[in-house]
Formats: structure tokens, sequence, C-alpha cells
């Protein structure tokens, strides 16, 4: 059996990761200095998966406690690395916060990798956010990377190219940075799903913590664009879709032959869909009426982000299959169970 390291395992993406991991026969051991998650997921995964999680507390800027847990743990033969901060604002009020948790945390990790001196399949979260403003649409992994829109950005663009470095020295890495595009939507069974701090940032949370009372109303950020209602256009993907391309990429890394393999591709549905039509759409699949009204644009916001995903299709083999509807219920059940449990 193959065993996985996940770090940031207890995150939003990397809970789903790690039950789909799960369900294709995986090992997984999971690391997280639970910044921003909670040993609740642990129990949610395990719920799941009816099994019983390796997991330990780690913080991965810690150099020493990271490669001592790595030598513990010289079986790993993949790692699916997602510890890193998030929030695209905080990021600008606090860069040094961000370069120390995602640029010293994937050195550590990867120096304590280089260390074990085998063959390790590496995944790297990257994101749209490393295109910025795109010139062409739908958008290619050929689109040209320009200069960051914020630290957090940076951070993304950052961790590609060391990794693209680190590549082309060594022998023992073959690396995939998959670029998200917007995760949405929970687990089916409810058990875990998306756990913001404080308000969220994102569409799909505000919506659905305003849907049940949260929130008194939600604000759609401008109207104004070069749209055909107005509102920003962003491709969004199921998380169990963006989860289940982390298990088909390391099944395509584990079959590779040659070594100093490194590519990014595009993770998203290739579909655009703007901010009122997703909101259509989640009054529409819940029946719940939800309080919205028009708003300013928020600063730095692209007015249209959409993949083009032939290249993982083709390559990877690997396609989105869920659809927004699935994705809007599973959150809206989701907010429900944990608007319940902490009644
Ligand atoms: C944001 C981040 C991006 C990050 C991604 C992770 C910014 C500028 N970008 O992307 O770097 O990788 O999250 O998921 O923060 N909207 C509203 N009202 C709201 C919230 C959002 O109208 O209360 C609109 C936004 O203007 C945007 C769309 O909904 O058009 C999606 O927003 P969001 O969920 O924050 O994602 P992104 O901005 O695409």
């Amino acid at each position: 059996m193959s065993k996985i390291l996940v770090t940031g395992g207890l995150g939003y993406i990397g809970s789903h990761t790690v039950v789909e991991l799960c369900s294709n026969g995986y090992e997984v051991v999971i690391v997280d200095d639970l910044s921003n998650s909670s040993l609740r997921v642990l129990d949610g995964i395990e719920s799941i998966t009816k099994s019983s999680i390796k997991f330990l507390e780690l913080d991965l800027k810690n150099l020493e406690l990271t490669e001592s847990f790595i030598k513990s743990n010289n079986d790993i033969d993949g790692v699916i690395h997602f510890a890193a901060s998030k929030a695209v604002g905080e990021s600008v009020d606090d860069p040094l916060k961000y370069y120390n948790n995602n640029i010293i945390s994937l050195l550590n990790l990867l120096t304590a990798l280089k260390k074990l001196d085998k063959k390790i399949n590496f995944i790297f979260s990257s994101s749209a956010t490393v295109y910025g403003k795109p010139d062409i649409l739908p958008i290619t992994e050929l689109e040209s990377i320009k200069i960051a829109e914020s630290p957090y950005g940076n951070t993304k663009q950052i961790g590609e190219e060391i990794l693209f470095d680190l590549v082309k020295s060594s022998s023992n890495f073959n690396v995939l940075s998959l670029r998200y595009f917007n995760p949405i939507g929970a687990h089916d069974s409810a058990l875990i799903g998306e756990l913001p701090i404080g308000t969220p940032q994102n569409l799909v949370p505000f919506i659905t913590q305003t849907a049940i009372g949260k929130r008194d109303i939600l604000t759609v950020f401008g109207n104004d664009y070069n749209t055909h209602d107005g509102t920003c256009l962003r491709d969004y993907i199921h998380v169990i879709d963006l989860a289940n391309a982390h298990v088909v990429g390391l099944n395509f890394l584990k079959i590779k032959k040659e070594s100093n393999y490194y590519d990014t591709f595009n993770i998203g549905t290739g579909k655009a869909t703007s901010v009122l039509e997703l909101i259509e759409g989640f009054v529409k699949f819940t029946g719940i009426k939800l309080n919205y009204k028009i708003g300013n644009r928020r600063s730095g916001d692209v007015e249209k982000c959409y993949a083009e995903v032939s290249k993982a299709n083709n390559q990877l083999k690997w396609k989105s299959k869920l659809t927004i509807k699935e994705a809007l219920i599973s959150a809206w059940n989701w907010e429900k169970y944990i608007s319940n449990e902490k009644l």
C-alpha cells in the first residue's frame, strides 16, 4: 500500500482529499498545525472512512521537527502539500506571515524530503491566482504569469518556481502543481466542509451563512463588469472533484517512467458562472430565500477567471463530474449541520 503524507490535511481541500485517498486504497498520514482547522475535522474524516488516520500536530516552519517527522516516516512515497495560509486580504496586511507560513514551510518540507534520498511524488497546491488578470480566456497553462496581485498569490508563484528548480536539480522528485479555480461544496455526508474563521471572504460560505441567518445580507461586489449580467465570472468546482484530481495526479506520477518531471495543470470545470447565476442557483436548488444587495466592486477582483481544462483532461485523464447544483446543495447541508452542532 502506498503511503501518502498530506500536509494541511485537516483543511478544507485537504480533508476532502484525505477521504478520496483512503477510498482509493492509499494509506494516509496527516500533519497540520491546526492554525486554521480543528481536530473535529479528523473525527469527520474518520467517521466517513471508518478508519483510524495517523495524525500529528506539526508546524512545518520548525525544520528540526519536520526533519525528525519525515525521518520517522521514511516509507512515504508521495506528498500532497496543502499546508499554507490562504486569505488574500490578510496577506496584504501581513505579508511576512504569508512568506513565513507558505515559503519557509515548503522549503523545510523539501529539505527534509531530500534527505530521504528516494523517489517522492509531490503535488503542490497552487491556485488560479497565479494568472492574475488573464490576457486570454479560457485560461490555459500557457497564460503568462504576471507580477502577483497579492503576497498570497506571490507565495504560490514562488512555490511553483522552487519546485521547478528542485526538479531540474534532483531526479528524486516528480512534481505536479495543480492550479485550482474556485472550490465550493462539501462532502455528501455533511461531516466535513469549509470552516471559515470569522466573516467569510469567499462567496459560497457567505451565501450559506446569510441563508441560515448568521449574516444579515450578502453584498454582490459590483454589477458593472463587462459580462452578460454585469457580475464577475468564475469557474466553480466541487471540492470532491478537486480532491479527486489529487488522487488521479498521484496515480499519474506513480506510473511515470521518467524522472525530473514537473508540470502544471488547471483544475476547474471549464464553465463560467456569474455571481448572480450562483445566487439564483442557490435559491432555486435549495428553495431558501437569500437577502442580497448590489454593492461596490471589491478591489483586486478579476472580471473573468475560468479554465481551459483540456490539458488535465487529456494528460491526467481527469475531468470534473459533479454539478454546481450538487455543490450548492452539499454546501447548504454542511451549513445546516455545523449550525445545528454549535447550538
Ligand atoms: C478568492 C481569492 C483567490 C483565492 C480564492 C480561494 C481574492 C481577490 N481572490 O478568489 O486568490 O485563490 O478566493 O478560494 O480574494 N463575491 C461577492 N460577494 C461576496 C464574496 C464574493 O460578490 O461576499 C464575488 C467576488 O467579487 C467574485 C466571486 O464572488 O466575483 C467569487 O469570490 P471569492 O469566492 O472570494 O473567490 P475569488 O475572488 O475568485
